[in-house]
């Protein structure tokens, strides 16, 4: 009896070690692949640095490249575009305008009634998702969608654009175009998610006005602007120090106002007030100083558009979410702390910005806004608390990065004209004795105006480069659809009505 009783106790005890060592083992094997994690984020937040002093070399990367692009055709990865805009609307304009605002994810219609006086603007707008298939097909087709859009629109305004009286339209579209004139331009090339192959080196403006004539519409584009312009053009409308424009959204770029005999590509371009609007499409910008990471060179690796775009695809909203998307693939490849590797984590651009913002932004104690993102759209369910909280750091660095890229490019703006405080002196940074005027930027984007964090962000290390003396003189103002209703603007101050031609190239 004894005996059972002994040899029952050691199989217990040896059964109970087992299960111990296998415990062990686990925990072991599970701290191990935690370790490799939280190597992958640290790896992250290590490449994707942005000390004031990397982002010190940014700005003067970007102004010397702003340099360089408006000495040459080519010059730079910055096209700095003219945009044939040397006036920006002074607030007497009047009368009814129409807009169209093409190039993000939405399309918008809008129509605006200007009374003189820098009256309020109160426009009537209309906003659409574009059909997908749109973005990828023929020319035509895009065109007679935007025209039947306009021609819907304008009826249930009970405005007859089949009437006599001809209506004058902007038209924004934020793609780099190389302008002919400041109603005309052809395309160069297609961002974001656009790729119509038919229309690239064509005419824009007169493929809009081809397809609003066969609508029997009549309505002649006054203006074909880039999103910066009008946004420039609105930002100005409603503060006169307003030197430049940012627009931050599915795509990113933005405009300023330049001295024409700083547009050394241009000799002979005189204009009468001596100055025009510079479309720099600053989202190709590159710079060895930009903090790149593995899923950056994937990312661009494996776009429609490889090389190009650079600083866009760090920057603006296309392309956030895939970062996180692609470095949660890559902790799910190395360890099971998202359990199986879920197949959605290789369909690209199945975590959209919006998303990663929610998941950024969940300010719940268990992070169930991040829980309920992570199940339905990457289809990665019972994730722990810490997994979770891992999930919100990742998102927390893309942003932090690209709103701190996208400061610094404002800054590289403000040095370029001579409004960083530093005097156009590099380096030694005592600017003290430095008379600074106030100096506006105009910004516009959902990221900048919908993301919380990405805006603090940005504002955060604008504060950090320009030193709180310089910063305090500089103001963002936010345009509420800026780039649409700034274009009806600047129609109107380009109406065949009043305009006169004060640009000449000799
Ligand atoms: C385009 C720009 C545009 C920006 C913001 C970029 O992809 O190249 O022209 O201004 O997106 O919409």
């Amino acid at each position: 009896m004894g005996k059972v009783v002994l040899g029952v106790t050691v199989g217990v005890a040896v059964a109970a070690c087992a299960v111990a060592a296998l415990v062990v083992g686990r925990r072991v094997r599970s701290r191990k692949k935690w370790k490799r994690v939280v190597g992958v984020l640290k790896e992250l937040e290590e490449s994707c640095e942005t000390t004031v002093g990397r982002l010190r070399q940014v700005v003067d990367a970007m102004a010397v490249e702003m340099h360089a692009g408006l000495a040459s055709e080519g010059g730079s990865k910055l096209k700095m575009l003219l945009t044939f805009v040397d006036n920006l609307p002074s607030g007497s304009e009047k009368g009814i305008f129409y807009a169209l605002d093409l190039g993000g994810t939405n399309f918008r219609v809008l129509r605006v009634e200007l009374g003189g006086q820098r009256s309020e603007l109160d426009p009537d707008v209309e906003q659409q998702p574009i059909p997908e298939q749109l973005m990828t097909g023929r020319s035509e087709d895009l065109f007679d969608f935007i025209a039947s859009s306009l021609h819907r629109f304008a009826e249930k305004g009970n405005d007859s654009v089949q009437s006599s009286i001809m209506k004058e339209l902007g038209f924004t579209f934020s793609f780099p175009v190389k302008q002919t004139s400041v109603s005309s331009g052809v395309l160069i090339k297609w961002t974001k998610a656009f790729a119509i192959k038919d229309m690239v080196g064509k005419e824009v403006a007169g493929a809009l006005q081809q397809a609003l004539d066969r609508k029997g519409l009549n309505m002649r584009v006054a203006v074909l602007v880039n999103d910066t312009v009008g946004t420039l053009a609105l930002g100005h409308y409603h503060d006169a120090d307003t030197v430049a424009a940012v627009i931050i959204g599915t795509g990113t770029n933005a405009c300023y106002w330049e001295r024409t005999d700083a547009i050394i590509k241009c000799q002979g371009l005189l204009t009468t007030s001596g100055g025009m609007v510079v479309n720099m499409e600053w989202g190709n910008f590159w710079s060895s100083h930009l903090p790149r990471t593995s899923y950056d060179i994937d990312l661009d690796a494996e776009s429609p558009n490889p090389n190009d775009q650079g600083f866009e695809k760090m920057i603006s909203g296309m392309y956030l979410g895939d970062i996180v998307r692609r470095v949660v693939l890559r902790m799910s490849e190395e360890s099971d702390v998202f359990g199986p590797v879920s197949s959605r984590l290789y369909v690209p651009f199945a975590l959209r910005t919006p998303a990663m913002a929610a998941m950024h932004e969940d300010d719940s104690p268990e992070l169930t806004e991040v829980a309920k993102i992570l199940q339905d759209v990457l289809d990665i369910s019972d994730v722990p608390l810490k997994v979770r909280k891992l999930v919100v750091k990742i998102c927390d660095v893309v942003t932090r990065r690209a709103a701190r890229l996208a400061a610094a490019g404002i800054v590289g703006i403000l040095k370029k004209i001579g409004r960083d405080g530093s005097g156009g002196i590099t380096g030694g940074r005592s600017r003290s004795d430095i008379k600074m005027r106030r100096t506006a930027v105009a910004v516009e984007g959902s990221l900048y105006t919908q993301y919380t964090m990405f805006r603090e962000y940005l504002h955060e290390a604008l504060h950090e480069i320009l030193g709180e003396d310089i910063a305090r003189h500089v103001v963002i103002n936010v345009t509420e659809d800026g780039s649409g209703t700034g274009a009806a603007l600047l129609a109107a101050s380009h109406s065949s009505s009043g305009s006169v031609d004060n640009i000449q190239l000799v």
